[in-house]
This record gives structure tokens, C-alpha cells and sequence, in this order.
């Protein structure tokens, strides 16, 4: 049985794939990927961020993401949107100008409130926040911050509520799995969400790893945020290695890929995994990570690698 089929069968709603634009001329590729019994899920990994949809203040471009939205609609796949506050790929108006809080307020709700709209009832979830912690447990000093201090988060998640009121908002951050100092941030950030009453449905957890190095805290950390009363998703899974690639390191990331689902498919409020991209051939890691590489479940070539069996006996056994 294919990846999506075992995950429903595990109880989860979906196992998905991150995809991006230039990707789609690639017919070979986009066959696995339209293929819904392997991935139930898609996220655009570019084309819904600030850069892309709104270039120039008040201008916004929804073609790409269009695109990825509508594939998913006709393959019959969920989508998670991606993403509407990251103090990364922001087009230079957005950072550009000394704003007073106030009109970067605006700018925050009407960025947010015209992206979520657009796609509204098209959304399973939403990254309405991305990133918004150092590995130390302290806020970002992005712009957002820096102007705005943390009350940008309840613009955000207010905004994408009004926006769409069925889509699960979400914020999403990398390193949970690892630093506890992190995890701690997020659960005080959920907690002093809640208690102010702003939206605030789920945890994305990015899950970009290293082989051999899948924390074993792993699972209790999702549990310890399904603890909130807000559901987990894994957003971004990928499990990276030196290259080159050797049979035992791809035993070991077949190994690790299986602890990684298993832990969602043991806690309930795991809703499902999303990897980022299926394929080495399109990873984001070797041009981040000199050297490193090889991420993915399948390999370059599109042939499954022994991760996909991994990611198959983890929501099986
Ligand atoms: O759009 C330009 C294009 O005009 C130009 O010709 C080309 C030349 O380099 O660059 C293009 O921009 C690239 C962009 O992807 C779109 O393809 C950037 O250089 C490149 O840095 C950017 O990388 C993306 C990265 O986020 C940026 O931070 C990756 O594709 C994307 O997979 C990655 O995704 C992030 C998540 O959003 C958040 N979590 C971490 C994850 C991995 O970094």
C-alpha cells in the first residue's frame, strides 16, 4: 500500500508533499505527486509566501499558488498554505521603510487577511506564523518584532480567521524537535494565546533532520503541545546525510524516517506529515547545506530509496 493510503489507515488525515512551480514541467515527477493513495496533502513551497503574492504593497499575485491549489483540487489532495508572516523571502517594500507600529499593523492584516482570503475553504491549515523563535527560546528580531513586539502574532492569526473561519491556523517552527528551550517558547506562546482568546489551532512542527540524529524526545514533544488542546503536524520532513550516500546511512534513514512517523502515528493529535518534497532531485538541502543532501524518499533518479519503506512500516506497525 501506498504512503497516503497506510496514514488514513493509521487514523491520520493525510501523508503529503511539498512541491514548487518550476517542478511541474517535470512530467515523470509530477505523476508520482498527482498520485493521491502517496500523497494526500500538498504545500506549495514558494508560491504562497509574502514575496510571491504580494510584490509591491497592495499588488497581489496568486498565479503560482493558483497553480499548486488547483492541482491539488483536481488530484483531490488537502492543502496547507504556506505562509503568511516569516521574516524570510519578504519583497523589499516590506522591509524597506522604518513603519510605526501602526501602519506595519495594517500592513501585517491586510497581507494576511487578502492571502487567506483568497484561497479561502481551499485550506486544510495555515502557517499564519513562521519561525518566530531563536533555538534559545527568544523571539526573532525580525521587523515584525522589532516594530510590532509579539502582538504581531494575534494580528496575524485574527486576520486569517475573519479570512477563512474553517482553516486550521497554524504556527510552524524548526528545532522543536530539539531544543527544549524552543518547545517551551511555543508552548507559552500557545498558552498566552489562548488565554487572550486569539485563534489558534495547531502546532507545525518542520521536522528538518539530520540521519542519526532524530532526538528522542521526538514524540513526547508532540504530546506535550497536544497537551494544549491544539492538534501537531509534521510540515516539513526531510532527514539529510554527508554524501555521498552509503548503504548504511540509508538504512539509518530508512530507520530513522519509521521513528519520525511512528511518533505521529502514536499521538492522536498528530493530524499527518507533509515531506518537504519527495524527491532529492528538487531537496532544498545541498544548496543550504554544503555537502549534505540526499533528504528524501526517493532519490534523484525518482526511484523510492529504503526511507520510503521507513515511512510505510512506521504507519503500519
Ligand atoms: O525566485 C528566485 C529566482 O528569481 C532566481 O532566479 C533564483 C536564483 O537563485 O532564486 C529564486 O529564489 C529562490 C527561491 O527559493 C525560489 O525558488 C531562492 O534563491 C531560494 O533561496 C529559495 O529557497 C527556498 C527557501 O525556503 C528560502 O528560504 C526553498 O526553495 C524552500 O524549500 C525553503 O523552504 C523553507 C520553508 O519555507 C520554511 N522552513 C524551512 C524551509 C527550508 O529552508
Amino acid at each position: 500500500a501506498k504512503l497516503n493510503t497506510v496514514a488514513k489507515l493509521a487514523g491520520k488525515k493525510y501523508f503529503g508533499s511539498a512541491t514548487d512551480n518550476p517542478e511541474l514541467t517535470d512530467t515523470a515527477y509530477v505523476a508520482i505527486l498527482d498520485d493521491n493513495t502517496e500523497f494526500g496533502q500538498l504545500t506549495p513551497g514558494n508560491s504562497m509566501k509574502w514575496d510571491a503574492t504580494e510584490p509591491t504593497q497592495g499588488t497581489f499575485t496568486f498565479t503560482n499558488g493558483d497553480t499548486i491549489a488547483n492541482l491539488a483540487k483536481a488530484n483531490g489532495q488537502l492543502l496547507r498554505g504556506h505562509n503568511c508572516v516569516w521574516y524570510n523571502q519578504l519583497p523589499s517594500w516590506v522591509t524597506a521603510t522604518n513603519w510605526t507600529a501602526a501602519q506595519l499593523s495594517s500592513i501585517v492584516s491586510t497581507h494576511c487577511g487578502t492571502l487567506v482570503g483568497h484561497y479561502k475553504g481551499q485550506v486544510y491549515s495555515w502557517d499564519v506564523i513562521n519561525e518566530p523563535f531563536n533555538d534559545d527560546g527568544t523571539w526573532r528580531t525580525d521587523i515584525f518584532y522589532n516594530t510590532l513586539g509579539t502582538s504581531y502574532v494575534s494580528i496575524a492569526l485574527q486576520a486569517a480567521r475573519a479570512a477563512d473561519p474553517n482553516a486550521k491556523l497554524y504556527v510552524n517552527e524548526y528545532n522543536l524537535e530539539s531544543s527544549s528551550a524552543k518547545a517551551t517558547a511555543m508552548v507559552n506562546l500557545v498558552k498566552s494565546l489562548q488565554a487572550a482568546g486569539v485563534p489558534i489551532d495547531g502546532i507545525g512542527i518542520q521536522g528538518h533532520l539530520i540521519v542519526g540524529e532524530v532526538p528522542s524526545t521526538f514524540q513526547s514533544t508532540l504530546s506535550q503541545f497536544t497537551a494544549l488542546g491544539v492538534e501537531v503536524a509534521i510540515t516539513e520532513l526531510d532527514i539529510r546525510m554527508t554524501l555521498p550516500s552509503t548503504p548504511a546511512l540509508l538504512a539509518q534513514q530508512k530507520t530513522d524516517y519509521q521513528t519520525v512517523i511512528a511518533a505521529c502515528k502514536a499521538v492522536a493529535g498528530c493530524v499527518g506529515v507533509t515531506i518537504w518534497d519527495y524527491t532529492d532531485k528538487y531537496s532544498w538541502v545541498p544548496s543550504t547545506f554544503s555537502g549534505q543532501g540526499a533528504a528524501c524518499p526517493w532519490d534523484a533518479n525518482l526511484v523510492r530509496k529504503p526511507a520510503y519503506d521507513g515511512i510505510a512500516l512506521g504507519w503500519t506497525t
